[in-house]
């Protein structure tokens, strides 16, 4: 399969690279791309890539069997078109077609199904939406879902190498008494602070942040009127979002019920009413539930901390599911792009 990833010099094209490492995706090539060409070369697979320009041209006529995008919305609206064109799946990163009607946003341990034959485009979802419904997905299937509200607590990378630098940037200020080089992507200093502010806010007060997690959170789990309500809040760790999460069940349940769902759901490290930290789930391909608890004496409403690496299962390891499900379904290749078009 020739395989191509837009943005290797970010935080999750790099991932992306890594992931596809450790896992038995059969590549027979790969190019690397990020805005311009550079003279640095990326490792993939024991070979030293070039980096090279992303371009319209470049990926139509590079003719791959799947391309990841790990950009930005102006290169995925601008890149993917080209990209299909050349008879490549597009699995996208970005925000650009997650809401798109018609456009399937798929978690492949919670809605494997929403994929069809006639699909080329695939947004990953926001890593919040990502964590969460993989959180909230065993309790939907044993109860059913009433309501979600969460409380994020999110790392810098979210923000991509510009929020770790930003960090990096503070931490070296106040420790070493340098002074602070380029701009953050923050709205407020991130070092020793929490900003209850992910993206910009609009006329009822929510986030960018918040309102992806609400429409995508339905998206995925199916559930066009579920009551889901979020605050989204950035905290100075490196990586994994956690999330404090807040349900209410259709059916009456329990935490004995729901541990077992837990323990047996695919993808999902279940701690009980222990606790873990993002520390321990740095790096980590799967998402880790701790604390669940009934509040009081209640049989439909439960408390669960969710965390999860959000560059790793909120981005890139998503990702690559989503190559491995299409692939194990047989609708990557010429004949799949083909049918694809002519349906
Ligand atoms: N960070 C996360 O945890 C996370 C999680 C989920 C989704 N996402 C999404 O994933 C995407 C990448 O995020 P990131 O955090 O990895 O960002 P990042 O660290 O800032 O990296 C951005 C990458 O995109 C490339 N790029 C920017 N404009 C481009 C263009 N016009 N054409 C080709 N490449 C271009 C950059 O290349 P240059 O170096 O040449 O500028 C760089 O390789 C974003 O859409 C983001 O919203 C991020």
């Amino acid at each position: 399969m020739k395989v191509a990833v837009v943005g290797v010099t970010g935080v999750v094209g790099e991932t992306i690279l890594r992931v596809l490492e450790t896992r038995p995706v059969a590549i027979t090539s790969m190019d690397a791309f990020a805005s311009r060409a550079r003279t640095e070369t990326v490792a993939f697979r024991g070979r030293d890539l070039p980096i090279l320009a992303a371009t319209p041209q470049a990926l139509r006529e590079g003719a791959y069997d799947a391309v990841f995008f790990a950009s930005s919305d102006d290169a995925s609206a601008e890149l993917t078109q080209p990209s299909v064109e050349g008879g490549a799946v597009v699995i996208d990163n970005s925000a650009t077609f997650r809401m798109t009607p018609g456009v399937p946003l798929v978690v492949p341990e919670v809605n494997p199904d929403a994929v069809r034959s006639s699909h080329r485009i695939f947004p990953v979802a926001n890593c919040t939406a990502i964590v969460l419904t993989m959180g909230v997905a065993p309790i939907e299937r044993t109860a059913g879902l009433r309501s979600v509200r969460v409380a994020t607590y999110q790392a810098v990378s979210g923000a991509g190498r510009a929020g770790l630098e930003a960090l990096a940037a503070e931490e070296l200020s106040a420790f070493d008494d340098v002074e602070i080089e380029g701009t953050s992507p923050f709205v407020a200093p991130i070092f020793r602070n929490v900003i209850p502010q992910v993206g910009s806010f609009d006329a009822n007060g929510d986030s960018g942040e918040e309102r992806k997690v609400v429409e995508e959170t339905r998206k995925i789990l199916g559930l066009s009127d579920l009551h889901v309500a979020a605050t989204t809040v950035r905290v100075p760790v490196r990586f994994a979002h956690s999330e404090a999460v807040f349900v209410e069940t259709e059916r009456e349940t329990d935490v004995a019920e729901l541990s077992r769902a837990f323990e047996k759901a695919p993808g999902i490290v279940f701690h009980g009413s222990d606790i873990v930290t993002p520390r321990e789930v740095e790096g980590e391909d799967r998402v880790h539930v701790a604390r669940l608890r009934a509040e009081g004496e209640s049989r439909r409403h439960f408390q669960l901390w969710v965390v999860g690496d959000q560059t790793r299962k909120g981005a890139a390891t998503n990702a690559v599911q989503i190559l491995e499900l299409l692939v194990e379904r047989g609708l990557t290749g010429r004949r799949a792009a083909l049918r694809a078009h002519a349906s």
